[in-house]
This record gives C-alpha cells, structure tokens and sequence, in this order.
C-alpha cells in the first residue's frame, strides 16, 4: 500500500496515482490558491482524504512517500507576502522526513548566462530579488536533508488559476475575452512550456530539470534573447522521461478548460476585476 501527501500541479499528480488500486492518497493543502473544484472527483472516493492543513504548522501522520507541492507558484501570490512563501518552502519541508519529492523551479536559476541550463548550472542569482523568497525559499532547501527535487520549468494546462501573472492563465483569458494580449518587457525573453500531463510522469531522483526544452519568444527581435529552458539529458538518462504533448496539442485543452472557469464566474459585472483578484495569502 502506498499513502501520499501531495498538493496541487498536485490535482494532476493525485489522478496519476489514483490509476493505481494499491495507492491511497492523502491530499493536505490550505486552499490559498488551490481549490478543491480541482480534486471534485476523488472527494468521497475510499482511497481519497483530503485535509485542511498549513505545511507551516506540524503534521504527524505516518505515509510512504511525500510529494511536497504546496507553495504559491505565481509571481503575484508569492510576492504577497514574501514572509510566508519562504516559511512554506523551508518550514514546510524542514518539518517532512521519509521519502520526499520536493517540487522545485526553474527559477533557481534565476537570469541564467548559459543556455539551456544544465542541473550543474548555480544560476545567476538576485538574493535581494522581489523573487527571491520564492527562488532562494527552493534553493535553501536542497542541501541537508535527504530529498529528490524536480526542478520544473513553466507548465501549462486546465486547471490552472486564471490571469495570475504567467503567460498562460493571463494570454488565454485575455483572448477570450478579447482584450490585447499583456507581453512583459522587453518581450525577448523565451520561456518553454511543458504540459501538466506530461510533467506528472517524472518523479524519481533529483535534482532534476523537468520542462520542455524547446524555448518559446514572447516576441521575437533580433536583439539578445534571454532564454529560460532547461537541459533534460539527466531526465532521459535517469528517468527515461521527455516531455510528449506540444504546445499546440496542449493549449486548445488549457483553453477549453478556462472557458468553462470563465462561463462560472460570468454572472459578476465585474467579471475581469474579479479574475485579476490574487486571494489574499
Ligand atoms: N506551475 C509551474 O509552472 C511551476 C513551475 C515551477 C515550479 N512549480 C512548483 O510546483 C508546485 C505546484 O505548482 P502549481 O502551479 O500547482 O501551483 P499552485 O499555486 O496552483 O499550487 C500550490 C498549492 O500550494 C498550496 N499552498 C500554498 N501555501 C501553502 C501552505 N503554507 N500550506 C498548505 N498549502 C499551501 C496552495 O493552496 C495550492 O493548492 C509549486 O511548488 C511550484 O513552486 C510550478
């Protein structure tokens, strides 16, 4: 029997181990940007539990692997209160023992100078970086405690919150409702996008690059391109895993599903107000 402790990309994780009729599942999240519409389908099922629990507040309960997802994933959550997101990363971690899979980021890497960014690379770090309780949080974590660690780079699909700050949840929304697509500056920067099904499939020893390694520009011009996009010969060779769907078999699921978010949330005049809103942390 195998018991989990997971959150969110988590949902996706939950129905990946769900196929499996020796594992029970064990969901323990604080909903603060989660929901539980994302788990509906396992409430009630025998080998499902699902608890209201703070990873920053002790939790004893005996279980077979760890996958230790929560903490705020969005620029616009994790920058709200910068105090918690770095509680979340090293209280919440510090205070797991067993068999751990950590979700770490690309974000460790932080303005990376070599292209694609191998596991070796330290990055080019900002500590004093509005981001930095985010990355630094992840990267503090990763020594003195036995632990495996998939350093995702940006994923996309259903289930995703909508309009918070990444270029999926805000350039899909915003067509949908007609509104001109929001770009960063300067817009050269490539990210790579790797599919939510896709990133389930590898959780085995780290740390390890899990992403798609082919970069995508925001705009292209002919000026230097930042890129983010990771190096996943590790993956293949330890995990023998490589991302499957491509962004334009990937996109047209994550648009369905929004859609559908949209149409609930429709009844508010102040619909887009509303989607924009980061609950409160
Ligand atoms: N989505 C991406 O592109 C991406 C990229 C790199 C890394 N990651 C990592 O993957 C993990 C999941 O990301 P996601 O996109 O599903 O994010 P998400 O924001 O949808 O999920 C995070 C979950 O953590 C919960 N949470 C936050 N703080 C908590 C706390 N103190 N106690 C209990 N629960 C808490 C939230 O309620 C939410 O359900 C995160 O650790 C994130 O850092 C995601």
């Amino acid at each position: 029997m195998v018991r989990e402790l997971v959150s969110c990309i988590g949902s996706h994780l939950v129905d990946k181990l769900m196929e499996n009729e020796k594992n029970e599942v064990i969901f323990a999240d604080n909903y603060v940007t989660g929901s539980k519409e994302n788990l509906e389908k396992w409430i009630g099922h025998p080998r499902f539990e699902l608890i209201r629990h703070d990873v920053r507040e002790p939790l004893l309960i005996e279980v077979d692997r760890i996958y230790h997802l929560v903490c705020p994933a969005s620029p616009i959550f994790y920058k709200y209160n910068p105090v918690k997101t770095i509680q979340t990363n090293v209280i919440g971690t510090l205070s797991m023992s067993g068999v751990i899979l950590l979700t770490s980021t690309s974000e460790v890497y932080v303005d990376p100078l070599i292209h694609p960014q191998p596991e070796s690379y330290w990055g080019n770090v900002n500590p004093i970086g509005v981001r930095s309780c985010y990355d630094e949080g992840k990267a503090s974590v990763q020594h003195g405690i036995e632990i495996r660690i998939a350093r995702i780079f940006n994923t996309y699909g259903p289930r995703m919150n909508i309009d918070v700050g990444r270029v999926g949840s805000n350039f899909i929304p915003q067509a949908l409702r007609g509104d001109a697509l929001t770009i960063q500056k300067p817009g050269t920067q490539t990210r790579s996008f790797c599919y939510l099904s896709d990133m389930v499939e590898g959780d085995d020893t780290g740390p390890i690059n899990i992403g798609n390694p082919g970069g995508f520009a925001m705009v292209e011009l002919a000026e230097t391109v930042k890129e983010r996009k990771p190096d996943i010969s590790k993956a293949k060779e330890v995990l023998s895993w490589e991302p499957m769907v491509k962004l334009r078999e990937g996109l047209p699921l994550m648009e369905e599903n929004f859609r559908l978010k949209s149409k609930l949330y429709c009844n508010e005049s102040s619909t887009k107000k509303k989607m924009a809103q980061p609950c409160k942390l």
